[in-house]
């Protein structure tokens, strides 16, 4: 049995599908949601499923590697970074090397990096006239946005289209995909 931790700062969509997903799996099973914020709507989610939480100090999650010892509680052997806007510290890409990937809104290397992130992403895309933005699941590093990409998945933009509906049609291919890749990727790994 694989355990999976899932790390997300905000509403937790993607942790919502992913949680479902592995629901009545025989291997894998989300054991820990993980989150910088105490009011975030994924630790909710990760309660109704009965999920252990834990929320993260910056201090903490920096400074020590208390962490390592709380993942190693619940027998954690992939991370899965879903809306999680923390940089990862080096302690945490090198104990979980190729053990753990992140989503982004965007088809990198365009639009990642710092301060790119939800709705920022897709106000990008639109003021620049893209015909196309889509989804990347990679490997995560020390870089935001930078660690080797798996997978992606692409859909069009029409020039009629807001940020808004850029961002349904992204979430849309997010949820479609995510937990499916997530799941292979840890058979693999
Ligand atoms: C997702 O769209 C994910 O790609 C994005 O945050 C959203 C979280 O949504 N991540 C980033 O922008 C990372 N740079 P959710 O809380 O509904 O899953």
């Amino acid at each position: 049995m694989t355990h999976l931790a899932i790390f997300a700062s905000g509403t937790g969509s993607n942790a919502r599908k992913i949680i479902e997903h592995f629901k009545n799996s025989p291997d894998v099973r989300v054991a820990l949601v993980v989150s910088n914020k105490k009011d975030a709507g994924v630790l909710d989610i990760a309660r109704a499923h009965d999920i252990p939480t834990q929320v993260l100090a910056r201090k903490m999650f920096y400074e020590t590697e208390d962490l390592l010892g709380i993942l190693k509680q619940h027998d954690i052997g992939f991370i899965v970074l879903a809306g999680f806007l923390w940089l990862i510290p080096s302690y945490l890409v090198q104990s979980f090397d190729k053990k753990m990937v992140n989503i982004h809104p965007a088809l990198l290397p365009k639009y990642g990096g710092k301060g790119m992130f939800g709705r920022h992403v897709h106000e990008a895309v639109k003021a620049n006239g893209e015909t196309e933005t889509g989804i990347t699941i990679h490997y995560v590093n020390e870089h935001y946005d930078e660690g080797d990409i798996v997978f992606q998945a692409r859909c069009p933009v029409r020039p009629e289209d807001t940020p808004e509906d850029i961002a349904r049609k992204v979430q849309q291919l997010e949820h479609q995909h995510f937990p499916l890749v997530v799941e292979h990727l840890v058979r693999a790994s």
